[in-house]
């Protein structure tokens, strides 16, 4: 048996966000999978709790904490982490967060706010991330959490969507820019997932009604399986890309209800 499927024993990783919801669930799939893990989180208590479930599954773990939308704090956070691995080959970055606005009520600061949450820091931070690997010279991976708003048009999402989007378009051209140095960097979309900030309880006929092809909603552990899925050595040959995780929503034809009942019509005659 391959004890090291997934490539990652050993690794040194960090996760952005790892205190709660997907990012913690990722934390600990990762240390699951071997990886030390330095995890960060603008809640102090979050990151430590966390860490402390990681180191119990027998990896190496630290907190740190600190906002990421402030430049010198997310440069910092990949500083600290670099130090204490001694070196850094995974990054996962999931913070991100919606303001639920119809563009005409939009105003800047809340536009600003929603670039920079969703969008700004993933540059700066996986640039520091991209240097480090570069300077060790054996590649590195990246993945991110966009949103299936940036995807599709979004009404109520339009600055978290135009962030997302923005997000995926960074993520491709970053896989363009770094993939020379076997730096690979991906990106999940999801959509109706069930996290402890966003606890939606979907009953099997809603989730029929809204289209779930599984016909619930989604969990951590759904998304952080897709990220660290981008971040092992099953996904060796895949960059550039974003991949939905959503239940099956958005793998069907949008006009198919109506298809399937203009053709049940014409079948009664
Ligand atoms: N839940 C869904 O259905 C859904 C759908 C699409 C996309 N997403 C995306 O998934 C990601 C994670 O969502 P979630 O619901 O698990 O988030 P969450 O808010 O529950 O968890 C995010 C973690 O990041 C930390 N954090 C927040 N702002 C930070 C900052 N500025 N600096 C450092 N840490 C910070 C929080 O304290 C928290 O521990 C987001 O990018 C979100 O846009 C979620």
């Amino acid at each position: 048996m391959d004890q090291n499927i997934l490539g990652l024993a050993g690794k040194p990783a960090l996760v952005i966000g790892g205190g709660f919801g997907i990012g913690k669930a990722s934390a600990l799939l990762l240390a699951r999978a071997g990886a030390n893990v330095a995890l960060a989180d603008v809640i102090e208590e979050r990151a430590q709790t966390a860490a402390k479930e990681v180191e119990a599954l027998g990896v190496r773990a630290l907190a740190l904490t600190g906002d990421v939308t402030d430049m010198k704090t997310a440069l910092r956070i990949v500083d600290e982490a670099v130090k204490f691995h001694g070196s850094l080959e995974v990054l996962i970055n999931m913070v991100g967060m919606a303001t639920w606005n119809e563009l005409m009520d939009i105003d800047e600061d809340v536009w600003e706010q929603q670039m920079l949450i969703n969008l700004r820091h993933h540059l700066y931070i996986g640039r520091a991330a991209a240097k480090q690997m570069i300077k060790q010279g054996s590649g590195g991976r990246m993945a991110f959490v966009a949103s299936v708003s940036g995807i599709y048009g979004a009404p109520l999402h339009g600055a978290y969507g135009a962030a997302k989007a923005g997000l995926m378009s960074l993520t491709r051209t970053m896989a363009n820019e770094w993939g020379r140095h076997q730096i690979r960097v991906n990106a999940v979309a999801p959509d109706v997932i069930s996290t402890p900030r966003h606890p939606g309880n979907m009953t099997p006929e809603q989730a029929q009604r809204e289209g779930v092809l599984l016909g619930r909603m989604g969990h951590p552990e759904e998304i952080a399986g897709a990220l660290v899925f981008f971040v092992s050595d099953l996904a060796s040959f895949v960059t550039g890309q974003t991949l939905i995780v959503d239940g099956g929503v958005h793998a069907a034809f949008p006009h198919f209800a109506g298809i399937q009942n203009a053709f049940q019509r014409s079948k009664q005659g």
